[in-house]
């Protein structure tokens, strides 16, 4: 083989090396911008490995002036405020794109994790309780960060035939646009550690939310946990 070719080849790999360098630059940051351990942190990544404290509670939480399963005052309709009125925009843009939505459960204390968790395991037993429902200390929904959404209807509430409703793909296409995730993906139950759960979205603010979207990966993945 020639020098000049041999040169030619070297600079066609290099080029090709460089083109899939920027696009893995462009997948997603390496290092975490944001805090994945700290509860306040909008990327704080909670699962069954990585529990919080039992005393944490936000301190900014309101109610999104957004249709309600309870009353605005119930803890349980309310979100960190930045989550609460990214859920207000998303909610106004499923509206108007035909799909009328509704809160189903938000913020969680680690008081009413344990009741819910052990309603799990009073119905289903502990094994099929913890594909669904987090031990308490282990729930993002104790990080105000999180929000189980329905049909204003109800029509498949917190079931997983939300996914295959108009309502819930628009949910999974356009959550993202909001900031919001859907964390426990169908295929992704040995990462998360949960069933799919179409319902269940997880705020991280726009740019992760972005980039998860569009990797398919989940936080434990993203961040090689
Ligand atoms: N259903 C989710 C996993 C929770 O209990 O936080
Ligand atoms: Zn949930």
């Amino acid at each position: 083989m020639s020098k000049l070719l041999l040169a030619a080849l070297a600079i066609l790999i290099l080029v090709g090396a460089n083109h899939w360098l920027d696009k893995r630059q462009a997948i997603g940051p390496t290092e975490p911008q944001f805090s994945i351990s700290d509860p306040e942190s909008m990327w704080v990544v909670v699962n069954k490995n990585r529990p919080i404290s039992k005393s944490y509670s936000p301190s900014d939480l309101q109610a999104p002036e957004v249709k309600l399963r309870h009353p605005a005052s119930n803890p349980n309709m309310q979100l960190r405020s930045e989550a609460a009125s990214a859920l207000e925009d998303l909610f106004e843009a499923a509206s108007g794109d035909g799909h009328e939505l509704m809160v189903g459960s938000a913020y969680r204390s680690y008081k009413t994790q344990s009741a819910t968790y052990q309603a799990y395991v009073t119905t289903l037993g502990a094994k099929e309780a913890n594909k669904v429902s987090a031990k308490p200390g282990t729930s993002e929904h104790q990080t105000g960060w999180a929000v189980d959404v329905a049909p204003a209807d109800w029509k498949c509430f917190l079931e997983t035939c939300f996914g295959d409703l108009p309502a819930g793909k628009w949910v999974a296409s356009n959550a993202h646009d909001f900031g919001f995730i859907v964390r426990y993906l169908e295929d992704k139950a040995k990462i998360t550690g949960y069933n799919y759960e179409p319902w269940h979205l997880r705020y991280v603010g726009k740019d992760l939310s972005d980039l998860l979207y569009s990797s398919g990966q989940t936080m434990e993945e993203h961040f090689s946990l």
